[in-house]
């Protein structure tokens, strides 16, 4: 078994921090060493401590000056979205019909799908996400491509095959009965193969009818281990629509949860327009409301009420929701968070910032045990961050010998430059050039 090692400042949090960052929920080390064995990581000490008991064998990477932490994680984002990313002047209902919809039908096409994902998870790790919940499209053949090259980084991801039966274009349709056989031959092929989890994912309420809903419910509780993703209360047009389709439910919510859809392990993006009795649902069927800043904004759908959904209990995750969100990268998701919250008159603290995009986000989806912190016999997916990435980072980070303040300006000034390597199963799958 080859067992290597990597030596740098780690930073991460060993418990919720709060909204308003209790520090003694992170732990920083100057100097430490992780040592990495079959993907897991080994051993985590102080570098003084540490390092005497390493055979001469032992290669060890050598980063003093940068900050470990664990892989980023994303909670909500479309692969066969990188090319609507940045697309111009129009709100949800119109963005899907003139740009995502379109995009998404060339996905028919494994070899689009090949390169699609292949491009996608080269932006995730060069922004140091090692673990993402992605939304494929309704094309079985979406998945597969999206799996085989996640296998091929040996990454943790969990994915799904989108389900649409009506409101949707000729060629982005299924149906309640194809829909479902499709989910559940991709669930067999994939859930739990190499370090591959499965997502059942409707794609909203106004894209199935009752029956597919139902039926995916049925589904979910079927395969109680695979997540279930969607998107819910996003913007105030999209939730008139489903009122109007769904008239006998409390809520838009309400229709997921009377179908079987919501259950610890489900993930709803945006979770804007909730109210109280719909916050405490979420909190008693274990959901996870992924937040989404950069697409809230970009989209224009609204500013998300972080505080009022953790006094409910809610478990938030954060999410980038790219092609409707602008950037893979969780430290310029986060700085978006940050400022939304300000808007509210609240201010996101730096551990608790990190919490979200760590081990909040490995929380939200029931894999704490696995990841979301450096600690022995977690997964060894980790981000390489460099304080001194651009000259503003440099002259800014060199202000204040605090790790946290170090955090909080690479996530208000950083992105992919700040990431100078991000390993996944302790194997190195990015460098910066
Ligand atoms: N609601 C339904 N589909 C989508 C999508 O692709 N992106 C976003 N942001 N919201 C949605
Ligand atoms: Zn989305």
């Amino acid at each position: 078994m080859t067992t290597h090692a990597l030596r740098a400042s780690i930073l991460h949090c060993t418990r919720d921090p709060g909204l308003a960052g209790d520090t003694s929920a992170v732990e920083y080390l100057r100097d430490a060493v992780v040592v990495i064995e079959a993907g897991l990581i080994a051993a985590v000490a102080p570098a003084d401590a540490l390092l005497p008991t390493l055979g001469a064998d032992v290669q060890i990477e050598d980063h003093r000056g940068k900050l470990l932490l664990p892989g980023f994680i994303d909670t909500h984002v479309h692969y066969p979205q990188v090319d609507v990313i940045a697309s111009y002047g129009a709100q949800l209902l119109d963005w899907l019909n003139t740009y995502t919809f379109p995009a998404e039908t060339r996905f028919a096409e494994r070899a689009h799908a090949d390169a699609a994902a292949s491009f996608f998870l080269d932006r995730l790790l060069e922004n140091g996400t090692t673990t993402a919940s992605v939304f494929c499209t309704v094309h079985p053949e979406s998945v597969n491509a999206f799996f085989t090259e996640s296998e091929r980084r040996n990454l943790r991801m969990i994915a799904g095959k989108c389900l649409m039966d009506r409101h949707a274009p000729d060629g982005l349709r299924d149906s309640a009965i194809t829909g479902i056989a499709e989910s559940r031959d991709l669930i067999e092929r994939w859930h739990g193969h190499a370090r591959s989890l499965y997502a059942i994912t409707p794609r909203f309420a106004a894209t199935s009818t009752s029956e597919q809903l139902r039926a995916m419910g049925e589904l979910a509780g079927a395969f109680p281990s695979t997540y279930v993703q969607s998107h819910v209360a996003e913007n105030k047009a999209e939730i008139a629509w489903v009122a109007e389709l769904f008239p006998e439910f409390r809520s838009y919510l309400d229709v997921y949860d009377q179908f079987g859809l919501l259950r610890d392990r489900s993930i709803y993006a945006h979770c804007i327009y909730l109210d109280d009795a719909d916050r405490n649902r979420i909190t008693a069927s274990g959901a996870t409301p992924s937040f989404c800043p950069t697409s809230n904004l970009f989209i224009g759908s609204g500013l998300y009420n972080l505080q009022q959904a953790l006094s409910a209990g809610n478990r938030v995750s954060i999410g980038s929701d790219v092609g409707g969100g602008t950037s893979y990268s969780m430290l310029q998701t986060l700085a978006e968070a940050y400022k939304i919250q300000q808007l509210q008159g609240v201010s996101l603290s730096p551990a608790y910032a990190l919490y979200l995009a760590t081990l909040g986000g490995a929380r939200a989806l029931s894999l704490d045990d696995k990841l979301g912190s450096v600690v022995v016999g977690k997964e060894a997916d980790l981000v390489l961050l460099d304080p001194l990435a651009t000259p503003l980072l440099a002259r800014r980070t060199s202000l204040r010998d605090d790790p946290l303040d170090t955090f909080f300006a690479l996530m208000t000034l950083g992105d992919d430059r700040a990431v100078a390597a991000t390993y996944a199963a302790g194997q190195c799958v990015h460098r910066r050039r």
